[in-house]
């Protein structure tokens, strides 16, 4: 036993000095008045020390659990803007059993081979070798820069697709809006927007995420007759007798400014900058 201790200690020589010393150090700080300058200064040093330990701890043993509780969020907003969320709905059963995600080149329409679940559009965005920096002439949603390579959604009923989810971003009055279009399978009929991240002042541009607000959505079209970008928000309410009412919906009282952020954001990308070439090609090949 004596020739173990021996042993390690020999073998942690270096270690075994340093713990000689601090207990030598430690039995000197107990020992003095707790009214003393240097044992509180000593005290409040391993205080922290043990603090900052548990907090690295801490953040290295939960980082797998955010990370699975940031995923089951984002497939929260998915199921929601695709229609099929309840409240009892097992989130990660439903997202398997009806939604496929797929990897979309912007430029040609067509979808790219990848590693789907591991793709981050929202990462891919500020990567140089995966962006493209926009023009500031056709920056109409300020984003500046955006992921060559989008990351869709397909909601499907067995083999039918019943519906396109389309990840969209742009800036309102304070902060970067981002959010999904959910699309019914014609590529031109809104079935419903959740723009689930901003930081627009709640009650005015934060009404974005007012449910009465976002049903107005429902069963607007996209596309006008010309194949131009024709949805858009309006200030105050649709006149519902004019023939351009279904490409029209209601601004936010009071928060002009985040209404055409959501205007812009929605022209951005459903113009050839974004999902145009895609959602050409469902049209068209189904
Ligand atoms: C504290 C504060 C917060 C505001 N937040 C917003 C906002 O989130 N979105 C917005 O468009 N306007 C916001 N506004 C109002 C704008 O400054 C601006 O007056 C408004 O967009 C004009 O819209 P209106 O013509 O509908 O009144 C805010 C104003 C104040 C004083």
């Amino acid at each position: 036993m004596l020739n173990a201790e021996k042993k390690t200690c020999k073998y942690n020589e270096q270690l075994c000095k340093y713990y000689e010393q601090f207990r030598v150090y430690a039995d000197r700080i107990l020992a003095l008045s707790n009214d003393s300058l240097e044992k509180t200064v000593a005290v409040a040093l391993a205080l922290c020390l043990v603090c900052a330990v548990l907090v690295s701890l801490a953040t290295v043993a939960l980082r797998p659990l955010q990370s699975y509780n940031k995923a089951l969020d984002m497939k929260k907003n998915i199921l929601d803007v695709a229609g099929l969320l309840q409240e009892d709905t097992d989130i990660d059963e439903a997202f398997k059993e009806r939604i496929e995600a797929k990897l979309v080149d912007l430029a040609t329409g067509e979808y790219v081979d990848g590693d789907v679940d591991e793709y981050d559009q929202r990462k891919a965005a500020k990567d140089p070798a995966q962006n493209e920096v926009i023009p500031t002439d056709k920056d109409i949603a300020s984003i500046r820069v955006k992921a060559k390579v989008a990351k869709v959604f397909l909601v499907k009923s067995g083999d039918k697709l019943q519906s396109i989810i389309l990840p969209i971003n742009g800036y309102g009055l304070w902060s970067t809006m981002y959010g999904f279009l959910a699309l019914e399978a014609d590529g031109q009929t809104v079935q419903s927007i959740n723009l689930y991240d901003q930081g627009e002042t709640p009650g005015l541009g934060g009404e974005v995420v007012n449910p009465n607000w976002r049903a107005l959505w429902k069963g607007k079209k996209v596309y006008g007759e010309n194949g131009e970008v024709a949805l858009a928000l309006v200030k105050g309410t649709v006149d519902t007798s004019r023939s351009d009412a279904v490409y029209k919906v209601d601004g936010l009282a009071g928060a002009t400014l985040t209404s055409r952020g959501v205007s812009n954001l929605i022209q951005y990308w459903m113009s050839a900058e974004g999902f145009a070439a895609y959602l050409n090609k469902i049209r068209t090949n189904g």
